[in-house]
């Protein structure tokens, strides 16, 4: 088999999920090319079976790793990542009912399941030999998010196989231990505030995100969103950064400087989400449109997923212990976002997060 026919193979099965997103599962398109994939198959097989698989961000089709990656396949990597999705194995025998049914899940937010003729193995996300102790699932990811600052903030460079490996385990991590408070955690030294604090927000956000029914690759969006929320302030100097004292006029106007640089950062990524750019621009903007960056063309709201990264900014600002104050309890943290309500913070998501907190018995 040949590289090329792999390739062939893949762009058309990318063109099959691309009309599903556009498209509904009876629309003719769909059908059509779903029959163009199911028509290929055949020579394809080896041994009765033709297997993808995922190894890092590359493909590998049938034992033969396809290394002269266009787009598509990029973008094919790129999905069953996102789906969580490591192996695809088709056999003989395959349908193409259950071809188009596959094509159908891969598109949409569900998870895919195997059928009988084709198989979907998940990946694992691994947690270490600790696997249970919920608190070094916790330092695992954050160390996740600690390395890929570093390599940010050194080269400017973003791993996106990394990014997303940290939101896929935030994610996992959520799943296993239900109590948001237990996977977010302290800051022990200014050093570390920028990636725990960047891991906390992005756990937070998850936690509001699934509350509100949010999955699939939707919510993995949201996941990198918060975690990039800040990463404009690696464009503000150290020295305003880090100082302890009160910032000056002209300090604090550097400081303002980081949802723009933030978003202009992102924007130059090509493979990062849109949400992304959105919410580091507008984490600083409030709910009634005060805030920075001002928003000047009239009527523009903030998108609902950077009201729920204020939200999750500002609880974890508080709960934070600085040198001036001690970190705030729960309760009055709620009780200053209730007062900030319809000014500061969307009342709904402000309830949305109270809820939540309250069903896992946090207050
Ligand atoms: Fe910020
Ligand atoms: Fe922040």
């Amino acid at each position: 088999m040949s590289q090329n026919k792999a390739n062939e193979f893949i762009s058309l099965l990318m063109t099959a999920l691309s009309n599903c997103a556009l498209y509904s599962e009876e629309h003719p398109l769909v059908r059509e090319f779903s029959v163009k994939v199911y028509d290929e198959i055949g020579g394809l097989f080896v041994n009765d079976s033709l297997a993808i698989t995922l190894l890092g961000d590359s493909l590998v089709f049938n034992e033969v790793p396809l290394t002269d990656a266009g787009p598509h396949l990029h973008s094919f990597a790129k999905k069953m990542r996102r789906k969580g999705i490591e192996k695809i194995m088709m056999v003989k025998g395959v349908t193409a009912d259950e071809l188009k049914k596959f094509v159908v899940a891969i598109a949409s937010t569900e998870k895919v399941i195997s059928s009988p003729h084709i198989s979907v193995g998940m990946i694992e996300v691994k947690f270490g030999a600790d696997g249970d102790d919920v608190d070094a699932l916790v330092r695992e990811n954050v160390g996740k998010v600690k390395s890929l600052f570093h390599d940010m903030n050194k080269f400017r460079r973003l791993e996106m196989v990394s990014l997303e490996d940290a939101v896929i385990a935030f994610i996992a991590t959520l799943k296993r231990e239900i109590n948001v408070l237990r996977v977010i955690s302290p800051v022990k030294s200014y050093s570390e505030y920028t990636y725990v604090h960047a891991t906390n927000v992005s756990v937070i956000t998850l936690f509001q995100a699934e509350a509100l029914g949010m999955k699939g690759e939707n919510l993995h969006d949201v996941g990198i969103a918060a975690l990039m929320h800040d990463v404009g302030k690696m464009f503000v100097p150290k020295e305003v950064l880090e100082k302890p004292g009160k910032l000056t006029d002209e300090e604090w106007n550097q400081m303002k400087q980081h949802p723009v640089a933030g978003a202009k950062y992102l924007s130059a990524l090509p493979d990062v989400p849109k949400l992304a750019m959105i919410a580091a621009f507008e984490h600083h903007m409030k709910f009634d449109g005060h805030g920075y960056p001002g928003m000047k063309r009239k009527g523009k709201k903030q998108h609902i997923v950077s009201q729920m990264v204020a939200i999750a900014d500002f609880f974890d600002a508080l709960r934070t212990e600085r040198p001036y104050r001690k970190a705030m309890d729960i309760a009055m943290i709620i009780g200053l976002m209730k007062e900030g309500v319809g000014r500061e913070f969307n009342p709904l998501l402000v309830e949305n997060f109270f809820v939540a907190l309250k069903r896992i018995r946090a207050v």
